[in-house]
């Protein structure tokens, strides 16, 4: 299998290569840290060497368990959000057929909680009103209110459609060892159940449980998914593979000569999810204390006819990091056509991957010349093997950027501030003195 790929030579004309290298002693520190739990957050090591530590066993019994809804539902819902949703869709997104949702083949993995959308829960019980469906309902902390409200929905509805007994067998618990409402109901219940462990954060969770039993319902390979990170952390963590912490090296000297905004760029529009989780990961483990990259994500090209005038003439704030997809699945070729009233003729004969290749030529060297420094990651291939390489890549280089950065990038305590005044606005008890301190300054505005 081809390993992926990093050229960073079209940042050369913002900062040098020498300016990077002068990282590289602080990089080394960073990567250290990550193995030896000398740095903050040390207590959220745990995904550094979950691939390897992954066993047989737990593998084993999260495809049965796969196996298990798929033989019995239509469709499976995984109720989660932030890192405890996107490492699953992005997976799956980059995995399936464009078309998925049209074709005929079960199960289909359909998500919720990750939104309050009263519109997007209606349709989704109308959808399952009267089918097959089961539940994988994720949630560390096991105390989310978004996760949490869809759970009471679709458990409610599944329990109506097929009796409680019936319900149990298709709904499936992922969340902390001992604490949290999500575990007290699961015991209570008698769910099927697998663990997140303490020392492993949502974002950096898709290779637990939480990612990996949605992605083996929607049928791919986890073990694939686990060989590419395992050995991706092998390389990494020995030292023999520097692309991780050459990514992490060139983003910061970016940042710090006055580019504060990466933009991940794709050609390949399965990989917009990819774009979200990687904007989780990054956004949450780097912007604190007032600094970090801001990550923002494009689904090029069709984001050229949108975001395109301002990447290439706005403000010179920003960098891009494209991931090209190397080979694509299926060939598809521009037919020759004998009237040429469309002028196409001259790409007939070629495929559409060489002309996508070419925007994304012609797209870097404009960027490029406009101010916008460019990193380029070769991915072979939107394989298993491939995607769980590409997702330990970017874990890694996270960790060892955010300690460049001089932050602690496995906590998220800024998430916190929008829950109180929620739950103060929703009068949730327990938060009373917010709730009045909340309402004083509305009636002031
Ligand atoms: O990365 C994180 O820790 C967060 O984004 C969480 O994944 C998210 O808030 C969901 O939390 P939980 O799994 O506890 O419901």
């Amino acid at each position: 299998m081809e390993k992926i790929q990093l050229n960073i030579s079209d940042v050369f004309s913002c900062v040098s290569r020498a300016e990077i290298e002068a990282l590289a002693p602080e990089a080394a520190v960073s990567l250290s840290k990550l193995t030896d739990g000398s740095g903050a957050g040390n207590d959220f090591l745990g995904w550094v060497k979950l691939p390897a530590e992954t066993d047989d066993k737990l593998v084993r019994e999260i495809e049965e368990t796969a196996k298990a809804l798929r033989e019995d539902c239509e469709y499976v819902v995984a109720i989660g959000i932030g890192g405890s949703y996107l490492g699953a869709k992005a997976v799956i997104e980059a995995l399936s057929n464009s078309f998925d949702p049209y074709l005929p083949g079960a199960p289909k993995v359909l998500f919720a909680g990750q939104n309050i959308g009263e519109d997007y829960l209606f349709e989704l019980q109308a959808l399952l009103k009267d089918k097959k469906f089961g539940i994988i309902v994720i949630s560390k902390s096991g105390t989310t209110t978004e996760p949490a409200i869809a759970f009471r929905l679709l458990k409610e509805q599944l329990e109506l459609q097929m009796g409680k007994d019936e319900a149990r067998k298709r709904i499936v618990a992922i969340t902390d060892a001992k604490r949290g409402a999500l575990r007290t109901l699961a015991t209570s219940e008698g769910y099927k159940t697998f663990v997140i462990a303490d020392n492993v954060g949502g974002r950096f969770s898709v290779l637990t449980p939480v990612g990996l039993l949605p992605i083996a319902v929607a049928g791919y390979d986890i073990k694939g998914l686990i060989d590419g990170a395992r050995e991706m952390q092998k390389a990494t963590l020995s030292g023999k593979d520097m692309t991780a912490v050459t990514y992490a090296m060139t983003r910061n000297a970016l940042y710090r000569a006055g580019k504060k905004i990466e933009i991940l760029v794709n050609y390949n529009p399965k990989l917009h999810y990819f774009g979200e989780w990687w904007k989780q990961l990054y956004g949450e483990s780097e912007g604190k204390d007032h600094k970090g990259i801001f990550p923002a994500a494009v689904d090029n090209s069709t984001d050229l006819h949108s975001m395109g005038q301002w990447i290439q003439d706005g403000e010179r704030t920003i960098f891009e990091t494209v991931i090209s997809v190397e080979n694509q699945k299926h060939e598809v070729r521009i037919p020759e056509d004998a009237d040429n009233l469309d002028g196409l003729n001259y790409i007939a004969g070629k495929r559409v991957d060489e002309v996508n290749k070419m925007a994304e030529l012609g797209t870097r060297l404009a960027h490029v010349d406009g101010g916008v420094p460019n990193l380029r990651i070769v991915l072979p291939g939107l394989c298993e093997h491939c995607l769980g390489a590409l997702i330990y890549f970017f874990e890694a280089a996270c960790g060892i950027s955010g300690y460049l950065l001089d932050v602690n990038p496995f906590n998220q305590p800024g998430v916190e501030a929008y829950k109180k005044n929620m739950f103060a606005l929703l009068a949730k008890p327990g938060y009373e003195a917010e709730t009045e301190a909340i309402r004083k300054r509305l009636d002031a505005e």
